[in-house]
């Protein structure tokens, strides 16, 4: 198991590790550093990825110096690994929307959490997340993303998931891919609501996404939100 480190915006690392076997052509599980005085790591991976990404994050600076562990939902590819990386950092906390740490990060975490509300931010020195809700976008209820606002990064999770290996950052178009991952794993929750929640995030005008799954996109994000909405929207209907 191989993680590479990329810097895709200033100060904002991605470390991707790459799985042959999942789907047609690979699938990659990405997380993401915020060097900051208060670093910030945004998904832990799952458990068995630890020695590889941790090997990798401590190659950017040391994992003890970790301030904020934080993901975009409960699962295990985003937090299963969340207590190994409490072990290793000791002043390091768990930052989560108020769903998602009274459903189950209170029990699920060797350290109590802290819990944001919507809009709420954190000012990690020299850069600073803003926490959203997200509800069931792209899936699960304590969904949620953090916006980065001196580098205006959405750090997206599972949105615009895609497979195969492809380059660090792109400008290509994501959503294509992100449409045909989807009519493949059927990954995504479709609700009336789903629209407008992606709709929200482009108002924020993001310059760059970082997808746990596949390549960041730099260019025209909140184009490419919109068009992501539309697609959610053409779900529903069809289902
Ligand atoms: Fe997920
Ligand atoms: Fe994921």
């Amino acid at each position: 198991m191989d993680t590479q480190t990329h810097e895709i915006a200033d100060g904002i690392f991605r470390f991707t590790t790459f799985v042959a076997e999942i789907g047609p052509d690979g699938f990659t599980f990405n997380q993401f550093l915020v060097r900051a005085e208060q670093p910030l790591l945004f998904h832990t991976g799952p458990r068995h990825m630890f020695p590889s990404i941790s090997r990798a994050v401590g190659r950017v600076l040391p994992l003890e110096s970790l301030r904020w562990i934080a993901f975009g939902h409960v699962e295990s590819d985003e937090c299963g690994s969340m207590n190994q990386w409490l072990a290793a950092a000791p002043r390091a906390q768990i930052a989560h929307g108020a769903v998602g740490v009274m459903v189950s990060l209170n029990d699920l975490a060797d350290r109590p959490p802290r819990s944001l509300g919507d809009g709420e931010t954190i000012d990690l020195g020299g850069k600073r997340v803003r926490h959203l809700d997200t509800p069931h976008v792209p899936h699960c209820w304590e969904a949620r993303v953090l916006f980065e606002e001196t580098t205006r990064t959405h750090l997206c999770g599972d949105l615009f998931t895609h497979t195969g290996n492809g380059p660090p950052l792109t400008r290509r178009d994501i959503v294509g891919p992100a449409r045909a991952a989807e009519e493949l794993f059927r990954a995504s929750c479709y609700t009336p609501a789903s629209g407008a929640t992606i709709r929200r995030l482009a108002t924020l005008e993001p310059r760059t996404l970082a997808l746990m799954h596949g390549s960041s996109f730099e260019g025209n994000a909140s184009t490419a939100l919109l068009d992501l909405a539309d697609a959610y929207d053409g779900w529903l209907e069809k289902a």
